[in-house]
C-alpha cells in the first residue's frame, strides 16, 4: 500500500504518443496524460478499447519513444534516450506481462529457459546451479511444480501459462510490473485465482503494479487507485474508493453503471448509463482536431506531423 511520504515510484507528466496513420493524419492514442504510481501500490488503468492503455504501458516500458512529455522511474529519466546504466536498470526494475500468455511465450523454448531468459540477459547468476535455483523457487512462488521447467507452452493451460508470465517478470525482482489486461483471456474462476496470487506476490515482495484492464470489478479488488481514461485523455483520477462512490466525470458514471450488481433486486433495477462525448459539454479537442467518427484521429500540418513523428 502506498504510503504518503513515499515518493512517486513512477511520474508520467504531459505523456504524449502520437502515430502517423495515413498522409497527414495522426492518431493522438494518449494526450498529454499525467499519473504517478508509488512503491507497492497498484494503479488501474481503465478504459473502453481504443482508448490508450496498452499505448501507455508500452511508452512507460519504452517499447516506443514518447511524442512528448516526462517519465521518471525511481529517480531516472526514462523519456528520453537512455544511457547504458539507465536503460539496464529500466530493463531489469520494470517488467510487463501480457495479455495472451501463448503468443507472448517462445513455443521451441522450454518454460524454465522462457522464466531464466533475463537472467540470462542480464547475467544475473554465478553457476548454472544458481540461476536453476531461482527458477524453481520462482516457479514454486506462482504455484507450479519445479519440474514445469522441462516443458514446453502448449503443455499448460492459459491460467498456468500466465503464471509463467508473471513468473518470468517476478524473478527480475522488478520495482514495478506493467500487466496489460494479463487475466482478460482467462476463465473467471482463474481470473481470480491469478488477482490473489499477484497480490500475495505483491505483499511478499512490495512490487508496485500498472493494472491495466476493461473489467472494473477485478480493478476494484486490486487496485489502490485508478486512472479513468478515454480518447487518450486521462479523465480522472482517485483512489479506488473515490472512485467508486463518488465519480465526477461522466464517461466514469457511466463506465460504474455498466457493471451488473450480485444482488438481483438491484440488478433489475440497474439501468445503464450512456455516455456521448460530443454533448458531453467537455472539451477533448482543443485546438484545431478534427474527429473523425468519433475518434481521436487528427489532420494536422506538415510542420506538427514532422515534430510528432520524429
Ligand atoms: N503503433 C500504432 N500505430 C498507429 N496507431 C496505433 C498504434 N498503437 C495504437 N494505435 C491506436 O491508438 C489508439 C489506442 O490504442 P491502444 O492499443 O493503446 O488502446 P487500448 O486502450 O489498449 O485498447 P484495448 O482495450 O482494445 O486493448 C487506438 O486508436 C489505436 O488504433
Ligand atoms: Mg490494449
Amino acid at each position: 500500500m502506498q504510503n504518503k511520504t513515499d515518493k512517486p515510484l513512477l511520474k508520467v507528466e504531459g505523456l504524449k504518443q502520437y502515430f502517423k496513420v495515413n498522409g497527414n493524419f495522426v492518431v493522438k492514442a494518449v494526450d498529454d496524460v499525467s499519473f504517478e504510481v508509488y512503491p507497492g501500490e497498484t494503479y488501474g488503468l481503465v478504459g473502453e478499447s481504443g482508448s490508450g492503455k496498452s499505448t501507455i504501458g508500452r511508452s512507460v516500458i519504452r517499447l516506443y519513444d514518447p511524442t512528448d512529455g516526462k517519465i521518471m522511474f525511481n529517480d531516472m529519466d526514462i523519456s528520453k534516450r537512455m544511457n547504458k546504466a539507465t536503460n539496464n536498470a529500466l530493463r531489469t526494475q520494470m517488467q510487463m506481462i501480457f495479455q495472451d500468455p501463448m503468443a507472448s511465450l517462445n513455443p521451441r523454448k522450454k518454460i524454465g529457459d522462457i522464466i531464466g531468459e533475463g537472467l540470462d540477459i542480464h547475467h544475473m547468476y554465478q553457476s548454472n546451479e544458481e540461476r536453476d535455483e531461482k527458477i524453481k523457487r520462482i516457479l514454486q512462488k506462482v504455484g507450479l511444480a519445479p519440474e514445469h521447467a522441462t516443458r514446453y507452452p502448449h503443455q499448460f493451460s492459459g491460467g498456468q501459462r500466465q503464471r509463467v508470465g508473471i513468473a518470468r517478470a517476478l524473478i527480475m525482482n522488478p520495482k514495478l510490473i506493467i500487466a496489460d489486461e494479463c487475466i482478460s483471456a482467462l476463465d473467471v474462476s482463474i481470473q481470480a485465482q491469478v488477482v490473489n496470487l499477484m497480490k500475495d506476490i505483491q505483499q511478499e515482495t512490495g512490487t508496485a503494479y500498472l493494472f491495466i484492464a476493461h473489467d472494473l470489478s477485478m480493478v476494484k479488488y486490486i487496485s489502490d487507485r485508478i486512472g479513468v481514461l478515454h480518447l487518450g485523455h486521462l479523465l480522472e483520477t482517485g483512489t479506488t474508493e473515490e472512485i467508486f462512490e463518488n465519480p465526477i466525470h461522466p464517461y466514469t458514471k457511466s463506465l460504474l453503471s455498466a457493471i451488473p450488481a450480485p444482488n438481483p433486486i438491484v440488478e433489475k433495477n440497474r439501468t445503464a448509463l450512456t455516455y456521448d462525448y460530443r454533448s458531453s459539454g467537455i472539451d477533448y479537442t482543443k485546438g484545431t482536431n478534427h474527429l473523425i467518427s468519433g475518434s481521436h484521429y487528427v489532420k494536422c500540418t506538415d510542420e506538427e506531423l514532422a515534430k510528432w513523428t520524429k
